[in-house]
């Protein structure tokens, strides 16, 4: 069994990690070098972009495709013959969730409360947009966009002079109002082509300047209102048929859970499931790509963290780190192969505990000892 997987990033590298003790091979569509997984997989397809061409040849060379990312457009997978058979999730799911603007007209046609939205497709929709939503508000690319990047605040009209003079000259972007969030939540679900479906614990996360940082398990919330998040994922999971994992951001807002955006794929929130479930959620996305039983999503720990390893300010030596990494007791490392750049997901590290403290302190002493090394400047 070959799966290929597109995009070659730390998605990709964890899917070979677990793919691996299933006898799974795979095989990368990826763009630069520098990507996590070129690492580890021995076979890559270089391609300059996703289009047609290189795709229908790496579909061709795989016994199943899945994503590591969703830069694809659904319309070429579409045109690719027995695609849907190969192709998991599938173009339908890709157009449903891949996109915040179709994500937020399918909420609303299924009745899931999300926050307050319109969508801008040229300037004038846009001013029209910010005065109706009002001040502060959000706009957020519809497509494309990820850690952050294509979501802007507009404190005033100054912020919204500024975001059209950067604007290309075609976009889509959703406005919203900027919400008080109580909490952030985030709901995985797995399914598999057959449909049966399965739900991780809802996992709590916090994002840093909008990029996700820390992430735990149990959320601490509500038991209504976990219940009323995992509804909501198994609701939304159905109707856009994922198949694999998809991961469901919300936001907690006076009390009431509203659906943020999906991800049809593995996500940052769900990486503590490699060491806290006994399945993790890059496991069951093949086991649902490939149409297996799903494995079992529940905690088999009372608690974990996860911090992030985010490219600081100063240059850091991770290999250095490394080995300050490894001598905090419990601190599980995951480096993704990547080059420095500030702000970039260079890895992440894990902690389990007997409670969500004990766990989330040990997580951020490891992520902390992987960032404590400042490069030499010689060997930069
Ligand atoms: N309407 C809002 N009000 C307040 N904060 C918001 C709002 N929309 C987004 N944010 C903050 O910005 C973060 C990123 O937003 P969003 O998830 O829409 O963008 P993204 O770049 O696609 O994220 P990702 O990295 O998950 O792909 C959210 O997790 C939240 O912390
Ligand atoms: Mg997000």
């Amino acid at each position: 069994m070959k799966i290929g997987i597109i995009g070659g990033g730390q998605l990709a590298q964890m899917m070979i990690q677990a793919g691996a003790s299933l006898g799974v091979s795979f095989a990368l569509l990826a763009l630069e070098s520098d990507e996590s997984a070129t690492a580890i997989c021995s076979e890559v397809h270089w391609v300059r972009g996703f289009g047609r061409e290189g795709l229908a040849s790496f579909v061709a060379a795989c016994d199943l495709v899945t994503f590591d990312h969703e830069l694809v457009d659904p319309a070429v997978i579409d045109s690719i013959p027995g695609a849907e058979a190969k192709v998991f999730p599938s173009a339908r799911t890709l157009r449903l969730s891949a996109n915040k603007a179709r994500q937020r007209e399918m909420l609303l046609a299924t009745g899931i409360p999300s926050p307050e939205f319109l969508i801008a497709v040229d300037s004038e929709e846009l001013r029209d947009a910010v005065r109706r939503i009002g001040y502060p508000a959000v706009a957020k690319a519809a497509h494309g966009g990820y850690d952050g990047r294509g979501v802007f605040y507009l404190g005033d009209p100054s912020d919204l002079d500024e975001l059209l003079a950067r604007l290309p000259g075609t976009f889509e972007l959703i406005v919203e109002p900027r919400l008080e969030l109580q909490a952030e939540l985030a709901v995985l679900v797995a399914r598999s082509r057959s449909g049966e479906l399965s739900t991780y614990p809802v996992l709590r996360t916090v994002q840093l300047d909008s990029v996700c940082n820390e992430v735990w398990a149990p959320s601490g919330l509500d038991g209504q209102l976990e219940a009323t998040a995992l509804d909501y994922g198994r609701r939304i999971a159905e109707a856009v048929e994922s198949v694999g994992i998809l991961a469901i951001e919300m936001f907690v807002v006076n009390g009431e859970v509203l659906i943020n955006e999906l991800a049809p794929r593995p996500h940052n929130s769900g990486h503590l499931t490699i060491e806290a479930c006994q399945s993790s959620q890059f496991e069951n996305h093949l086991r649902g790509v490939m149409d297996l039983p799903l494995g079992p999503t529940s905690l088999s720990v009372p608690a974990a963290a996860m911090v992030n390893v985010l490219g600081p300010t100063e240059v850091v030596d991770l290999q250095a780190g490394l080995a300050t990494l490894l001598s905090v007791p419990g601190a599980r490392p995951h480096l993704y192969h990547k080059s420095y750049r500030r702000g970039r997901k260079l890895g992440h590290v894990t902690a389990l505990g007997a409670s969500v403290d004990d766990a989330l302190a040990v997580a951020r002493e490891g992520a902390a000892a992987a960032l404590s090394t400042p490069a030499v400047r010689e060997a930069l």
